[in-house]
C-alpha cells in the first residue's frame, strides 16, 4: 500500500511524514518522531504502557493507525514538562516512590493526567478506576495511587493560589 502524507500535531508541535496506513500511532511516535518516552509493552491493547491523550482523552497508542491521529493533538509524556519544569504529575510521582523500573510510568502519567483534567478531586476508587488500563509490574499500585491524589491536591492549590 502507498504511503500517505500526514500532519501529526504532537505536544504543541506540528509534524509533516510520511506513513504506511497500517502504522500505528505508537510506532509513528517512537520510530518516525524519536518521541521514545512513549513505551510499547504488549502492542495488544492490555498493558497501557502505550498510553498517549489524543485530543485530552487517553487512549492505546498501540491500537490506533497513524492515519487516524492525522490533525489531532497528541500528547506524549515527553509534552508534561513546561518551561523546563516536571508536571506536578511528575513531581508527586518521584517524591511518592511510585516509580521503580519506571516502564510503566508514562503511560500511567497519561492516564492521570486525562483524569485529572476532567475531575480536579479524584476519590481514590476515581483515580484506580483511571489507571485500570495500566499494568505495572514493581511498584503494587499504592505509591502510584498516593501520587496521584497528591498531584491532585497540589493542582488544585496551585489553581486556587
Ligand atoms: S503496548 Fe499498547 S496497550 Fe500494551
Ligand atoms: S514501575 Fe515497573 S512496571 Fe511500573
Amino acid at each position: 500500500m502507498a504511503k500517505q502524507q500526514i500532519r501529526l500535531k504532537v505536544n504543541g508541535e506540528t509534524y509533516e511524514i510520511l506513513v504506511e496506513p497500517y502504522i500505528t500511532l505508537l510506532e509513528a511516535l517512537r520510530e518516525e518522531l524519536r518521541l521514545t518516552g512513549t513505551k510499547k509493552g504488549c502492542d495488544l491493547g492490555d498493558c497501557g504502557t502505550c498510553t498517549v491523550l489524543l485530543e485530552g482523552k487517553a487512549v492505546n497508542s498501540c491500537l490506533v493507525l497513524a492515519i487516524d491521529a492525522r490533525d489531532k493533538e497528541v500528547t506524549t509524556v515527553e509534552g508534561l514538562a513546561q518551561g523546563g519544569k516536571m508536571h506536578p504529575l511528575q513531581e508527586a510521582f518521584i517524591e511518592h516512590g511510585a516509580i521503580q523500573c519506571g516502564y510503566c510510568t508514562p503511560g500511567m502519567l497519561l492516564s492521570a493526567k486525562a483524569l485529572l483534567d476532567m475531575n480536579e478531586h479524584p476519590s481514590e476508587e476515581e483515580v484506580r478506576a483511571a489507571i485500570a488500563g495500566n499494568l505495572c509490574r514493581c511498584t503494587g499500585y499504592v505509591r502510584i495511587v498516593e501520587a496521584i491524589l497528591a498531584a491532585a491536591e497540589s493542582l488544585a492549590r496551585r489553581g486556587n493560589g
